[in-house]
């Protein structure tokens, strides 16, 4: 189980908060599409963009994992 932390700061996600949006909007197809799907949800990556490239990192990270 990974530690949760904070991913963007500006909109306050979590690691856990994309690691469900991903579960519960995405269809796992490829890293892009399901970024925009847990951007929708969350708001990441929407304030100042500094958390983009950890966003896809984790996103990528889940989907390799699964
Ligand atoms: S830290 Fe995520 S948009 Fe600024």
């Amino acid at each position: 189980m990974q530690e949760n932390y904070m991913v963007c700061n500006c909109k306050q996600v979590s690691y856990n908060d994309i690691a469900d949006a991903l579960h519960q909007h995405s269809k796992f197809e490829n890293v892009l599409s399901a970024f925009e799907d847990v951007q929708k949800v969350t708001h990441c990556s929407t304030g100042c963009g500094g958390c983009h490239q950890k966003v896809l990192d984790i996103i990528s990270e889940i989907m390799m994992s699964k």
